[in-house]
């Protein structure tokens, strides 16, 4: 989390974090130690898990009110999401709704680190220096779409990938064998697991919070 972050949520009166109907809130492990129980009300939201389009959006709305509604009278509130708000993040929603129940809202979006960059510290894996292009693509990732995406690119980022790492080991070592490639998952958590080479890739267990980073060079 940056300062800034740190400082906005402090000072926040409400507290809002995303999570699953199961009950768990990654974001709220994250921030857990900063929160004030005493001082602050904190709002699980279950974030909607469907893949129709028009529900989830409607189930975000919903979600949008229930924050609107705790915010009466100058109260302030945060909404706490993983790296960046602005890229696949729960926020994009979120704020999307606020600004549809009330325009006039008012809405700050406060940078976060993307798990792209935590990933390349964390693995030792610069992504882009002089004119390389950088390519962050949550799509599974098969042969033809990794030869591809890998002429436009430099490098790639790969999220979402957790459960598609055998198909993804096998794409790059037909197209990509001599490519750089470091897996990261849960990047600065507890359990953070770093692994280097496809073939080690292939070996991790799914887990949704994971970071592929492939690169054309092999420096
Ligand atoms: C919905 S996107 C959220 C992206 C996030 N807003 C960001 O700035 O990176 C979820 C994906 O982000 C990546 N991700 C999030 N947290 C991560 C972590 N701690 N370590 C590695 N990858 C992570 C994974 O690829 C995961 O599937």
């Amino acid at each position: 989390m940056t300062l800034r972050g740190l400082r906005t949520l402090n000072s926040a009166d409400a507290v809002f974090l995303p999570a699953t109907r199961g009950g768990m809130s990654y974001a709220r492990s994250i921030v857990e130690e900063y929160l004030d129980e005493d001082r602050q009300e904190i709002v699980e939201l279950v974030c909607p898990a469907y893949r129709d389009r028009a529900a989830i959006k409607s189930r975000w709305v919903e979600l949008a009110q229930i924050v609107h509604e705790r915010l009466g009278s100058g109260r302030t509130g945060v909404f706490i999401c993983e790296g960046d708000p602005s890229l696949y993040s729960t926020w994009i929603h979120l704020r999307a709704g606020l600004k549809q129940i009330r325009s006039s809202l008012e809405l700050r979006t406060i940078p976060g680190v993307t798990s792209v960059s935590a990933a390349a510290a964390m693995a030792d894996f610069p992504l882009a220096g002089g004119n390389d292009c950088v390519l962050i693509t949550p799509a599974a990732i098969d042969g033809a779409v990794l030869a591809r995406s890998l002429e436009h690119a430099e490098t790639l980022a790969l999220l979402k990938q957790g459960g598609q790492l055998t198909m993804l080991a096998d794409a790059l070592q037909s197209v990509a064998p001599s490519a750089r490639v470091a897996l990261v998952r849960r990047a600065g958590r507890p359990n953070e697991l770093i692994l280097h080479g496809s073939d080690a890739i292939r070996t991790a267990a799914a887990d949704y919070f994971t970071t592929v980073l492939i690169s054309r060079s092999e420096e």
